[in-house]
């Protein structure tokens, strides 16, 4: 593997193997997936208590709940007694977690209740389900499976400000989408790195976000932007994403993004597509692009935000999810159209879910080489650099 890492040339795509081998990939879920901080949902999903969904990728099963005292809890779905599953529905309501093969049952904060015919000498209180870290920002879950998670401390207290004035905490989700994707989780995420792919793919983004042009006329809208904008949202970026992370820290990424002319949010013709969120007092032709860890992305327009969350299933198979939010108070039918809101990003992320499987299967290639990256694949670097750095023996 030091041999892998040590050949990689800066400035093109990975070897074929990073895609292929095995103890990469066992590799990765240990470094990667065991160690970072990752979005699974949001507390409007468990609004009642005993309300619990499922999170699940590779082997791993978690359970995410709501118990008697309101509390939101992450709890590892492996019985404590012989490792079954327990709770096996997607998501639902319950009083307990009852083990379906001997029926152990526990509390909804991961308390061992009942194990039937146990001695008297077993000790109840050493067994219950074993709690996963859980942070919640504003309505956000985010888990780590970390014996001890890298800090969010500093990210927390850097867009407090952003956070309230898009009202992360006054928001719903109003519809989420699973989109399978035949290929290795990398290629998904580095597809959604760079935008260099977005014109010959994604007509319908390239016609909204400014992204999609060369970087020297994407620069002049967001000069354009900065010397027009109306609203009181944040612009300036930071970048402490990838290999660009604080050591010990989680990385994440804050900037804002111009649309095009005229666009108001990404909807067809980029008309209004919602009530404006949290305290945002109007349109200001721009979009903030926000990543909080390396798996979890979001993009908040001015009257509604999209969550993107990379996970793989296998080394060959992973899930884009794709989470749309608005104003907890919007109504559907009067404030927003679902068809309208989520048409934008369900087109694309199709889109991406072929191109990106094609990518595989060229990758899997005998004649696969690493080829050059663009100007506009420099975020996609960036995911690299940092990838081969947390790959290390
Ligand atoms: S494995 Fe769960 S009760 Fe036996
Ligand atoms: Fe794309």
């Amino acid at each position: 593997m030091s041999e892998l890492i040590n050949n990689y040339q800066s400035g093109y795509s990975l070897g074929q193997s990073f895609y292929t081998n095995d103890d990469i990939y066992q590799k990765e879920i240990e470094n990667i997936f065991l160690k970072h901080w990752i979005f699974v949902g949001h507390a409007s999903q468990i609004p009642e208590h005993g309300d619990f969904f499922l999170f699940e990728f590779d082997q791993e099963s978690i359970i995410i709940t709501r118990t008697k005292t309101g509390e939101i809890n992450a709890l590892l779905n492996v019985c404590r007694h012989r490792g079954s599953h327990i709770c096996l529905e997607k998501k639902g309501n319950t009083k307990s977690l009852i083990c379906p093969y001997h029926a152990w049952s526990y509390n909804l904060d991961g308390k061992l209740l009942a194990a039937r015919n146990m001695n008297d000498d077993f000790d109840k209180s050493a067994n219950g389900l074993h709690r996963v870290h859980l942070e919640l920002i504003g309505g956000l879950i985010f888990i780590s499976l970390a014996e001890k998670p890298l800090s969010l401390k500093s990210m927390q207290a850097d867009l407090k400000d952003t956070f309230d004035l898009f009202g992360f905490d006054k928001m719903k989700l109003i519809k989420q989408n699973t989109y399978h994707i035949r290929a290795n989780w990398k290629l998904a995420v580095e597809n959604y790195q760079e935008c260099y792919h977005c014109t010959p793919s994604h007509r319908e983004y390239s016609e909204i976000h400014a992204a999609a042009l060369p970087p020297a006329k994407r620069n002049q809208h967001l000069e354009a932007y900065l010397k027009t904008k109306t609203n009181a949202v944040r612009t300036r970026s930071c970048d402490c994403y990838f290999d660009l992370a604080n050591e010990g820290e989680e990385g994440y990424q804050y900037s804002r993004e111009p649309l095009l002319p005229g666009m108001k949010s990404g909807t067809a013709g980029g008309i209004a597509a919602s009530r404006l969120l949290g305290n945002i007092t109007d349109y200001d032709g721009a979009a903030s692009d926000l990543m909080i860890g390396p798996l979890s992305f979001f993009l908040i327009y001015d009257d509604h935000m999209v969550g993107y969350r990379f996970m793989p299933l296998s080394i060959a198979n992973c899930v884009c999810d794709l989470f749309w939010f608005v104003h907890e108070a919007a109504e559907e039918g009067k404030d927003y159209d679902l068809k309208e809101l989520t048409w934008l990003w369900d087109l694309t992320t199709q889109a991406d879910e072929e191109i990106v499987a094609n990518n595989q299967k060229g990758v899997n290639s005998h004649f696969y080489r690493p080829g050059k990256l663009s100007e506009m694949e420099g975020f996609h670097q960036h995911f690299l650099n940092w990838y081969l750095k947390v790959l290390k023996p």
